[in-house]
């Protein structure tokens, strides 16, 4: 891992916080806060009782700095040629991501599904769009997705800006055409002003590829680093507590959790077959839906550590609740029973004091 001296509150974006405002990455994720889960909803439904996708505010720090990395993190790989990361870009990407404009009956933003105060996740089992239309999956976290190399849970987007148009054509999410969404853009207040600053050498900057590459660009400045299993990693020994610190040693030996979760951001970017979803009904296929490779049925991505106790309900099916769920399915083993099994899933049986353990250090990987 490759570790650097800048300490910085929250990499690009803590490093936007001016010398007046010293709120850790908390203020605006509920780090400590009790959370709470949606009831269930099934896929499809789109009953009248059903609660409407919410619109959170912009609760981020007025000004985004770019170039910081926060400590533990790994240096940002370099933005793609040809949408190079600039302020004027990732403002107006952030604008577009809070705007439910974007969305067919102006009723749902990208931030409904991936709030700043859930860890750009949301509480929802399965993710709640356009008229309250429910998903199949589990809205993911973006933060750290800098280091994505795929994405999706089944990696079927190659980049942020192939992601960044798909929501918005999803019938489920925000239920538009990009055609009508560019359209919407093109009439309303200062957004041509804001493109043309952006997008300087374009003509028509108001357009789908200029929409992706700001929405990818505000993506690629949501970091978190900088945790108490940071700090203690760079020799900071009280930074963890004891039931912190064993956990740690739970996650690096004999729990196994390093082989996939791996590398700076918890990620080896992956898929595996954790045995989620096994013995339900019309179980989800993961990575073969989009690879057509039977020998990656059930597999999904990786998803980071970092910040992962904001983002309740877990898995790519919501079906954990909180990380207590979560490690008390890796002390079974996952489903041992599923032949499909990735063989770096082992029966664990942790004791209570491992468990409590591997939840401390979870939680500490998710503080500043
Ligand atoms: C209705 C809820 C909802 C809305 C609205 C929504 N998303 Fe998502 N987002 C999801 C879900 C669910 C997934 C995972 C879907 C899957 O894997 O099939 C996802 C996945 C992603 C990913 C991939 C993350 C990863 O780890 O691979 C990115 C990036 C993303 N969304 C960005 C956006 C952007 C940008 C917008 C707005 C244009 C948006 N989302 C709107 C629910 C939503
Ligand atoms: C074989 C690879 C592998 C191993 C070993 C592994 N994980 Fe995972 N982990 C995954 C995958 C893949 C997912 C997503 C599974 C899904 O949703 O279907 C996941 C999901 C999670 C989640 C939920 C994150 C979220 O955002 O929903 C947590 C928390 C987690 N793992 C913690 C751990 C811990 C703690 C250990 C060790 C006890 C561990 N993992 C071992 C691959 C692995």
């Amino acid at each position: 891992m490759i570790r650097f001296g800048i300490i910085c509150l929250l990499g690009m974006i803590g490093g936007a916080f001016t010398s007046n405002t010293t709120e850790p990455v908390s203020a605006w994720m509920n780090g400590s806060a009790p959370v709470q889960v949606e009831e269930e909803r099934q896929p499809g439904q789109d009953a009248e009782k059903v609660k409407l996708p919410v619109l959170p505010k912009d609760t981020l720090p007025a000004d985004l700095k770019l170039g910081q990395v926060p400590d533990g993190l790994d240096s940002i790989p370099q933005a793609p040629k040809e949408n190079p990361l600039t302020l004027a870009k990732v403002n107006l990407g952030r604008k577009l991501f809070f705007d439910p404009v974007l969305s067919e009956n102006n009723t749902v933003s990208c931030a409904s599904c991936h709030q700043p105060e859930f860890g750009f996740a949301d509480n929802n089992k399965l993710a709640v769009g356009i008229n309250g239309k429910v998903g199949s999956r589990n809205s993911p976290t973006l933060l750290n997705r800098v280091y994505g190399e795929s994405f999706f849970w089944d990696g079927r987007s190659e980049s942020l800006e192939n992601q960044a148009l798909k929501p918005i054509e999803s019938e489920i999410e925000l239920g538009s055409s990009v055609e009508a969404a560019v359209e919407r853009l093109q009439k309303k207040e200062n957004y041509p002003n804001l493109f043309r600053a952006a997008f300087q050498d374009d003509k028509d900057p108001v357009n789908a590829m200029n929409l992706a590459k700001a929405l990818a660009a505000f993506q690629r400045t949501l970091l978190l680093g900088n945790s108490p299993v940071d700090q203690f990693q760079s020799a900071n020994y009280s930074a963890l507590t004891d039931q912190e610190r064993q956990g740690l040693w739970i996650y690096e030996s004999r729990g196994g959790c390093w082989q996939c979760h791996s590398g700076a951001n918890y990620s080896d970017e992956g898929f595996h077959n954790t045995g989620v979803g096994y013995g339900g009904e019309s179980r989800d296929a993961g990575l073969e839906e989009h690879s057509g490779q039977p020998g990656d049925r059930f597999k999904f991505k990786t998803p980071t550590l970092r910040g992962v106790f904001s983002t309740a309900p877990y898995f790519h099916d919501g079906s954990a609740k909180t990380l207590e769920e979560v490690v008390e399915f890796y002390s079974k083993g996952g489903h041992p029973q599923d032949e499909r099994l990735d063989g770096k899933m082992k029966v664990l049986n942790l004791s209570e004091d491992d468990k409590k353990h591997l939840v401390a250090f979870l939680k500490a990987l998710s503080r500043e």
